[in-house]
This record gives C-alpha cells, sequence and structure tokens, in this order.
C-alpha cells in the first residue's frame, strides 16, 4: 500500500466520479466528448497529486454499460499507479462491470483499510432507476463492518446522494431511504464521512457530526440549485481525500482550468 511521503500515518486518496464514457469514443453527452474531460482530469490529478493510495470511482463509469467503457476506464485510472475502488452508478450494472473486469477484480473489494481508517463501498444502484437504494443486504453489510472492524474511523463511499439537494429534478433521483442508513451510522462515533457521486457538482454539509461530499464529475456538471434540469458552466473535475490517523479527514476539489469544453447548454436533459 501506498502512504503520504511526507506523513507515514495518512493517506491520500482521489474520487473519480461519473465518467459517463461510451464504448464509442467519438460519442457525445450533451455535447461533451466524456473521454476528453476524463483525460483532462487524470492529467490534472498527475500534476496536483504526488502519491496517492487509491482512486474511488463512485458510479456511473459508462453512460452505455459497454464492455469497452469499463475495460478504457480501468486501463486510463490504472495510469494513476494507485488501487482502483469501484461502484456502479445508475448508468451501471455491476454484474457487466464484473464479467468484464473479472468478479475478482481487486476493484470490486468493498471494505478497505487505510492505517487506522476503513472505507467502506456501498452499492446503491436499482438496475433499470435513476434513484437510489440500499437494499436489506447491502445495509446488513454496512452493520456487519462497522461493528466488527477495529478500524478507528470510517469513511463511507455509495453513488447516490443521502443528503438533500438543492435542485428538485436531481432530488427525484436520490437514495430513497437514506433514513436507513442514518439509522446505522447514527449507532457509531467513528463513521467521519460519506462520500457520493452521482450530483455532478460539489456539496458540504454535516449531519449528526458526520460529513457528507458531494462531488464534480469528470464529463457535464448538473446546476447545483436550478428547479429543473440545468447545466452549469464549471469545468470537469476530481475530489482529493487526506486521511489522517487522529480521525481529521482533509479534502477538497481540483478542476480542469483554462479550457472551454464543448457542452450544449441550453439541453433540457440527458
Ligand atoms: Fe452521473
Amino acid at each position: 500500500m501506498q502512504r503520504l511521503l511526507s506523513d507515514s500515518n495518512s493517506y491520500r486518496l482521489v474520487q473519480v466520479t461519473d465518467t459517463h464514457l461510451y464504448a464509442d469514443t467519438s460519442q457525445v453527452l450533451v455535447g461533451m466528448n466524456c473521454d476528453e474531460g476524463l483525460r483532462d482530469v487524470i492529467d490534472l490529478i498527475r500534476k496536483k497529486e504526488d502519491v496517492i493510495a487509491g482512486v474511488l470511482l463512485t458510479g456511473d463509469a459508462s453512460q452505455d454499460n459497454s464492455a469497452a467503457s469499463y475495460q478504457r476506464l480501468h486501463t486510463t485510472l490504472a495510469t494513476l499507479g494507485a488501487r482502483q475502488h469501484w461502484i456502479p452508478g445508475n448508468h451501471d450494472e455491476l454484474k457487466a462491470m464484473q464479467k468484464v473486469l473479472n468478479a475478482g477484480n481487486r476493484c470490486f473489494e468493498k471494505s478497505i483499510r487505510f492505517g487506522k481508517w476503513q472505507v467502506v463501498m456501498l452499492v446503491s444502484n436499482v438496475v433499470g432507476a435513476a434513484h437510489g437504494m440500499l437494499k436489506k443486504a447491502e445495509l446488513d453489510f454496512l452493520e456487519e463492518q462497522l461493528s466488527s472492524t477495529n478500524a478507528e474511523h470510517i469513511l463511507i463511499c455509495l453513488h447516490h446522494n443521502p443528503v438533500p439537494v438543492k435542485a428538485a429534478w436531481l432530488q427525484q433521483h436520490a437514495l430513497k431511504n437514506p433514513e436507513a442508513l442514518f439509522a446505522i451510522l447514527d449507532r457509531y462515533p467513528t463513521v467521519r464521512a460519506v462520500l457520493f457521486g452521482h450530483i455532478h457538482h460539489e456539496l458540504k454539509c454535516k449531519r449528526n457530526g458526520v460529513a457528507y461530499y458531494g462531488s464534480p464529475s469528470t464529463c457535464i456538471q448538473f446546476h447545483p440549485s436550478h428547479e429543473e434540469f440545468a447545466l452549469d458552466h464549471r469545468n470537469p473535475g476530481y475530489r482529493w481525500l487526506e486521511l489522517h490517523a487522529d480521525g481529521t479527514l482533509l479534502t477538497g476539489v481540483n478542476r480542469v482550468r483554462n479550457k472551454r469544453y464543448s457542452v450544449d447548454f441550453a439541453s433540457i436533459g440527458y
């Protein structure tokens, strides 16, 4: 396991999310070429980050659930030289991902130790639906992880937002049973933060002492507060996270700069 060079008790991770790749690299999503966005974000990570211990891919890897898109994403992320940890989004199917990358691929491990931290990856997608749901088996898995680990600090990752967003159209597609998640988290004071994708914009809030972080996509950005579907003019980006042994979690978002993408900002859906 790679560690931060400056502090052997800390781990630097990056979250890459909502890459929405197609099998055909020339295909565009509301005007944007998602491969181009991903490439630029990977270049940015290379420029900004020194040593990273892992890449958290929090869903919507593919727009068309194609084998070629999953394979290409895996190969592209591998250029960062860190372990990958994948969960599916509403546009993905876990079984399809696992068929392409092999079910035994370590990127599908759902509980990963980083020193005094445990990162737990939860599957929240419902095949054929845009909204999310944590099924009983997933909630049981979380409970089992939290009750059995001797890690002092926990970071939980899922695709769908368990906390509300201001954009009403997007909130319709949120996690539908956040109270089931909260009921578990409320019993474990070691839980420090919950990280998600899906919302294609940056969000930070706190609930009962736990920090919740939403993050930009590597392709199109959703406007954070419009009632109806609306795209934001911000550029693609990623989130970095630094897990410290004392439980401190530092995090921030970096975006591609000095570039304009071809995006159909007048679009009323995607
Ligand atoms: Fe997405």
